[in-house]
């Protein structure tokens, strides 16, 4: 009698390793960070005080974080701008601590880190509070650094992440982003009731659409990761917010899988790296965007006439889209919050693209989970 376990395997309720387990948590995970934070027409965040008044004296928003934390903030720039319409700078905190940045009074700073002790990211805070900024952290870790340093902490209560490749912090982090986005929005009147009731009514049916997307398409991606594993090179594209996902989509495919991987704005194809994709390269290209994806699409069709093999993300029920080899499809919800699904199927494929390639999944190689030195 022989017994196929380990202790190992305990700790990772059954999965081969912790990120697919952190990647099935993830519907979990946007439950706990809008418990008790949403109601019909209102966010609440109970750490973050801010008047009306004190929001209209902010002129800029600077988000200022490392890594998977930093393309957090690349949608929280994207859920800012559009529904709070304040312009956000987005900078990395190893480039932030040393160009003396226009930060004073009037900005207000967003931190992200999963951690709390990234060294970097801990400096930005204090050069930040040092020129007079307020600083809000977005974190997972209760008492780290920057929570106790910064003015205001929005916890994303993720519980612990353990594989090295950020997955369900990643999904906190623009979950809080959305809510801090329609927090400002409400607080500067320019959200309706209707509007935000229909964000609010559609933030709360995500948990169930990630955990159907994951149903509906890990084989799928099984047998892509299959085909795709083969490459040394892989392309994402997307405009708009699109764009912000596809860079987490492409790290995380180079950080575990060791794929050559870039992201562009679709638009950009054409000024440089269209010259890269020849037959058999993959290219995944998100088009979740109703305002730009015939835009997007055509891109596609620039990747397909010089023989590259597409995958789509793109809403449900859509028309045969004949450019794209294989699709995935995420269900209806707002506009501005497709991230929160369209990044599922990506952190998938790299999950599956690296396990194909025989890689150390939980701990890539010359990767670290903090880093806590510079
Ligand atoms: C390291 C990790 C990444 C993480 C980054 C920022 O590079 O490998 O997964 O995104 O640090 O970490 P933080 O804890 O600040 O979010």
């Amino acid at each position: 009698f022989e017994v196929d376990w380990d202790p190992g395997m305990a700790e990772k309720s059954g999965y081969d390793h912790f990120m697919l387990k952190e990647i099935h948590e993830q519907p979990e995970t946007v439950r706990r960070c809008i418990t008790g934070r949403l109601n019909e027409a209102d966010v609440h965040l109970d750490d973050v005080s801010l008047t009306a008044e004190q929001l209209e004296q902010y002129n800029k928003v600077y988000v200022v974080a490392c890594g998977t934390a930093y393309n957090a903030g690349l949608v929280g720039k994207y859920a800012i701008e559009n529904l709070a319409r304040v312009p956000v700078e987005v900078d990395v905190a190893s480039e932030f601590r040393y160009r003396d940045p226009i930060v004073d009074e009037n900005t207000l700073v967003v931190v992200v880190s999963q951690s709390g002790e990234t060294a970097d990211t801990l400096a930005a805070v204090r050069e930040a509070q040092d020129k007079g900024a307020r600083v809000i952290g977005i974190c997972n870790v209760v008492g780290s650094s920057i929570p106790r340093e910064a003015d205001d902490v929005i916890y994303i209560h993720a519980g612990p992440e353990i594989a090295v490749a950020s997955t369900k912090a990643y999904i906190g982090m623009i979950t809080v982003f959305y809510m801090l986005a329609i927090y400002f929005a409400r607080k500067k009147d320019l959200l309706a009731d209707e509007e935000s009731k229909q964000l609010i009514k559609d933030m709360k049916a995500l948990p169930d659409q990630i955990a159907g997307i994951i149903d509906n398409s890990e084989e799928k991606i099984k047998d892509l990761a299959a085909e795709y594993a083969q490459n040394e090179n892989a392309f994402f594209i997307g405009r708009s917010v699109d764009n912000a996902v596809v860079q987490e989509g492409a790290l995380k495919l180079k950080e575990i899988s060791y794929i050559h991987a870039e992201s562009y704005p679709a638009g950009e194809l054409k000024h440089g790296t269209l010259a890269l994709v020849e037959e058999g390269v993959p290219v995944i290209a998100l088009a979740t965007q109703p305002s730009v994806k015939e835009k997007t699409l055509s891109n596609v069709k620039e990747v397909k006439a010089r023989g590259g093999v597409v995958t789509g993300v793109v809403f449900g029920g859509e028309e045969e889209l004949e450019d794209l080899d294989y699709r995935f499809e995420i269900p209806e919800t707002s506009e501005v919050l497709t991230s929160i699904l369209s990044v599922v199927p990506l952190q998938l494929l790299a999950y599956y693209v690296a396990v194909e390639r025989g890689c150390d999944v939980d701990q890539p190689r010359n990767l670290a989970k903090s880093v806590t030195v510079e």
